[in-house]
């Protein structure tokens, strides 16, 4: 798709910007995920062959994840030093708004004592935002927990909700000028399940229980949280970045109607109906949709991307529009993306998304905003290093980065649609 073959129907101020998350790209964080990392290096790199070596992406990747560096975040491309360099790529691809989270850790390193440097540190980042004419979209809990609240028990435990409340007041009191979106939990369901329940992440517990627990805590946490933002200010715009997929029936038997509907249902209406009330828009997360033959998804006839993800990019116009027919609130997607070490299929997957919105808004949807997933290549979680989601690639051996050429033609796509 050339710039000029655009139709758009984009709303005059919708945003258009990228996304990342303060432990993913900062480097020298301590949190519970820092500490996790050092104990479970060793044995990742060691099962890295019998877990990805069915990847389409296997030789390409295979060195770097039977290393045990892989795992362990360390420094990345050291976003915390070097962010304005950072915000100048935003600049390049003529984006007007950069979603990204605060490091709970650095803000509060020991219970109730706030760093007064790390909180200089986001006010000066957000300031540089700010000049920039970028809108920040601000998220206060992403996957990280300073290492004190973890060994409390974290979410587990209703009565360390207060400290997390206490938490978004101090940031907001500070940051609060100057920010309007807010996020309060990045994707809630998935940090329960992956974390209490299929034991991925820290502190990689089976409990079908502390899933619950966890899962009906952070609905409190955001609802507590909601309130006190609204009642600082009406300007502010609240929600929580929910992952969804698509799911539909992959054919017309009873059970595939019935399995997709129960499937779609719990993985984002279960969770989503906690939280709508005390949002004032919908952060939609978007990876992937899901076929449902019988009680099974087969998504097979899909290509992957490197981490064996099945790309359907163009479903994201269904999930909006389920998504706003149901819940009535403006959306904005707060993360949708692809891991493509050579960017073989980044700039296809952006036309498809493109189109996907336009139908959507032509539709009915209130669509007001497209943040990628992510600015930069950073640290993927239990995966490591290896898996590359960035519009900027990083070479972690000297911190240099560079717009991939998929980044280039859509900031052209930006400004064309953007009309600037
Ligand atoms: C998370 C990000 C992650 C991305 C790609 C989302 O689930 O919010 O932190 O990097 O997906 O896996």
């Amino acid at each position: 798709m050339k710039p000029t073959e655009f139709n758009s129907k984009f709303p005059k101020h919708f945003l258009w910007g990228a996304a990342t998350s303060a432990h993913q790209v900062e480097g020298g964080n301590y949190n519970q995920w820092t500490v996790w990392e050092l104990e479970n290096a060793k044995v990742k790199s060691a099962q890295a062959e019998y877990q990805y070596d069915d990847l389409d992406s296997w030789t390409q990747i295979e060195k770097e994840a039977k290393s045990p560096n892989n795992y362990v975040s360390g420094k990345l491309a050291n976003h915390y030093r070097d962010f304005e360099q950072d915000f100048d790529f935003l600049q390049k691809m003529h984006m007007n708004a950069y979603r990204f989270s605060l490091e709970w850790s650095r803000i509060e390193p020991e219970r109730g004592r706030f760093d007064p440097k790390a909180i200089a540190h986001y006010k000066d980042y957000i300031f540089e935002l700010k000049r920039r004419n970028i809108e920040p979209i601000m998220t206060l809990f992403h996957f990280t927990l300073p290492v004190w609240f973890a060994e409390m028990g974290g979410f587990e435990k209703r009565s360390n909700i207060k400290y997390f409340v206490r938490y978004a007041k101090k940031v907001m009191g500070e940051f609060g000028t100057n920010v309007k979106f807010i996020i309060t939990i990045n994707e809630p369901e998935l940090y329960a399940r992956q974390s209490y329940y299929t034991q991925e992440w820290p502190p990689m517990q089976s409990s079908a229980f502390k899933f619950l627990v966890v899962t009906h805590n952070l609905a409190r946490v955001h609802c507590q949280v909601a309130k006190a933002i609204h009642k600082m200010g009406r300007q502010y715009r609240v929600s929580i970045a929910k992952n969804t997929a698509y799911y539909y029936p992959g054919d017309n038997s009873i059970v595939s109607r019935i399995s997709f509907a129960v499937m779609q249902y719990f993985s984002d209406d279960y969770i989503i109906k906690k939280y709508i009330n005390n949002c004032d828009f919908l952060g939609v997360n978007f990876y992937q949709s899901n076929r449902v033959f019988g009680c099974r998804i087969h998504n097979s006839e899909l290509r992957q991307s490197d981490v064996g993800w099945y790309m359907d990019p163009a479903s994201l116009e269904f999930a909006l529009e389920r998504l706003y027919g149901k819940y009535k609130k403006p959306i904005i997607v707060t993360e949708n993306g692809l891991a493509d070490a050579t960017d073989k299929n980044r700039k296809w997957w952006i036309t498809e998304t493109i189109i996907a919105m336009q139908n959507a808004i032509k539709n009915g949807v209130k669509l007001q905003g497209y943040l990628h997933w992510s600015l930069m290549d950073n640290f993927e979680w239990a995966y490591g290093k290896w898996p590359r989601f960035g519009l900027v690639q990083v070479n972690y051996k000297t911190g240099e980065r560079e717009l991939r050429p998929s980044a280039q033609w859509f900031g052209r796509i930006i400004k064309k649609i953007r009309n600037i």
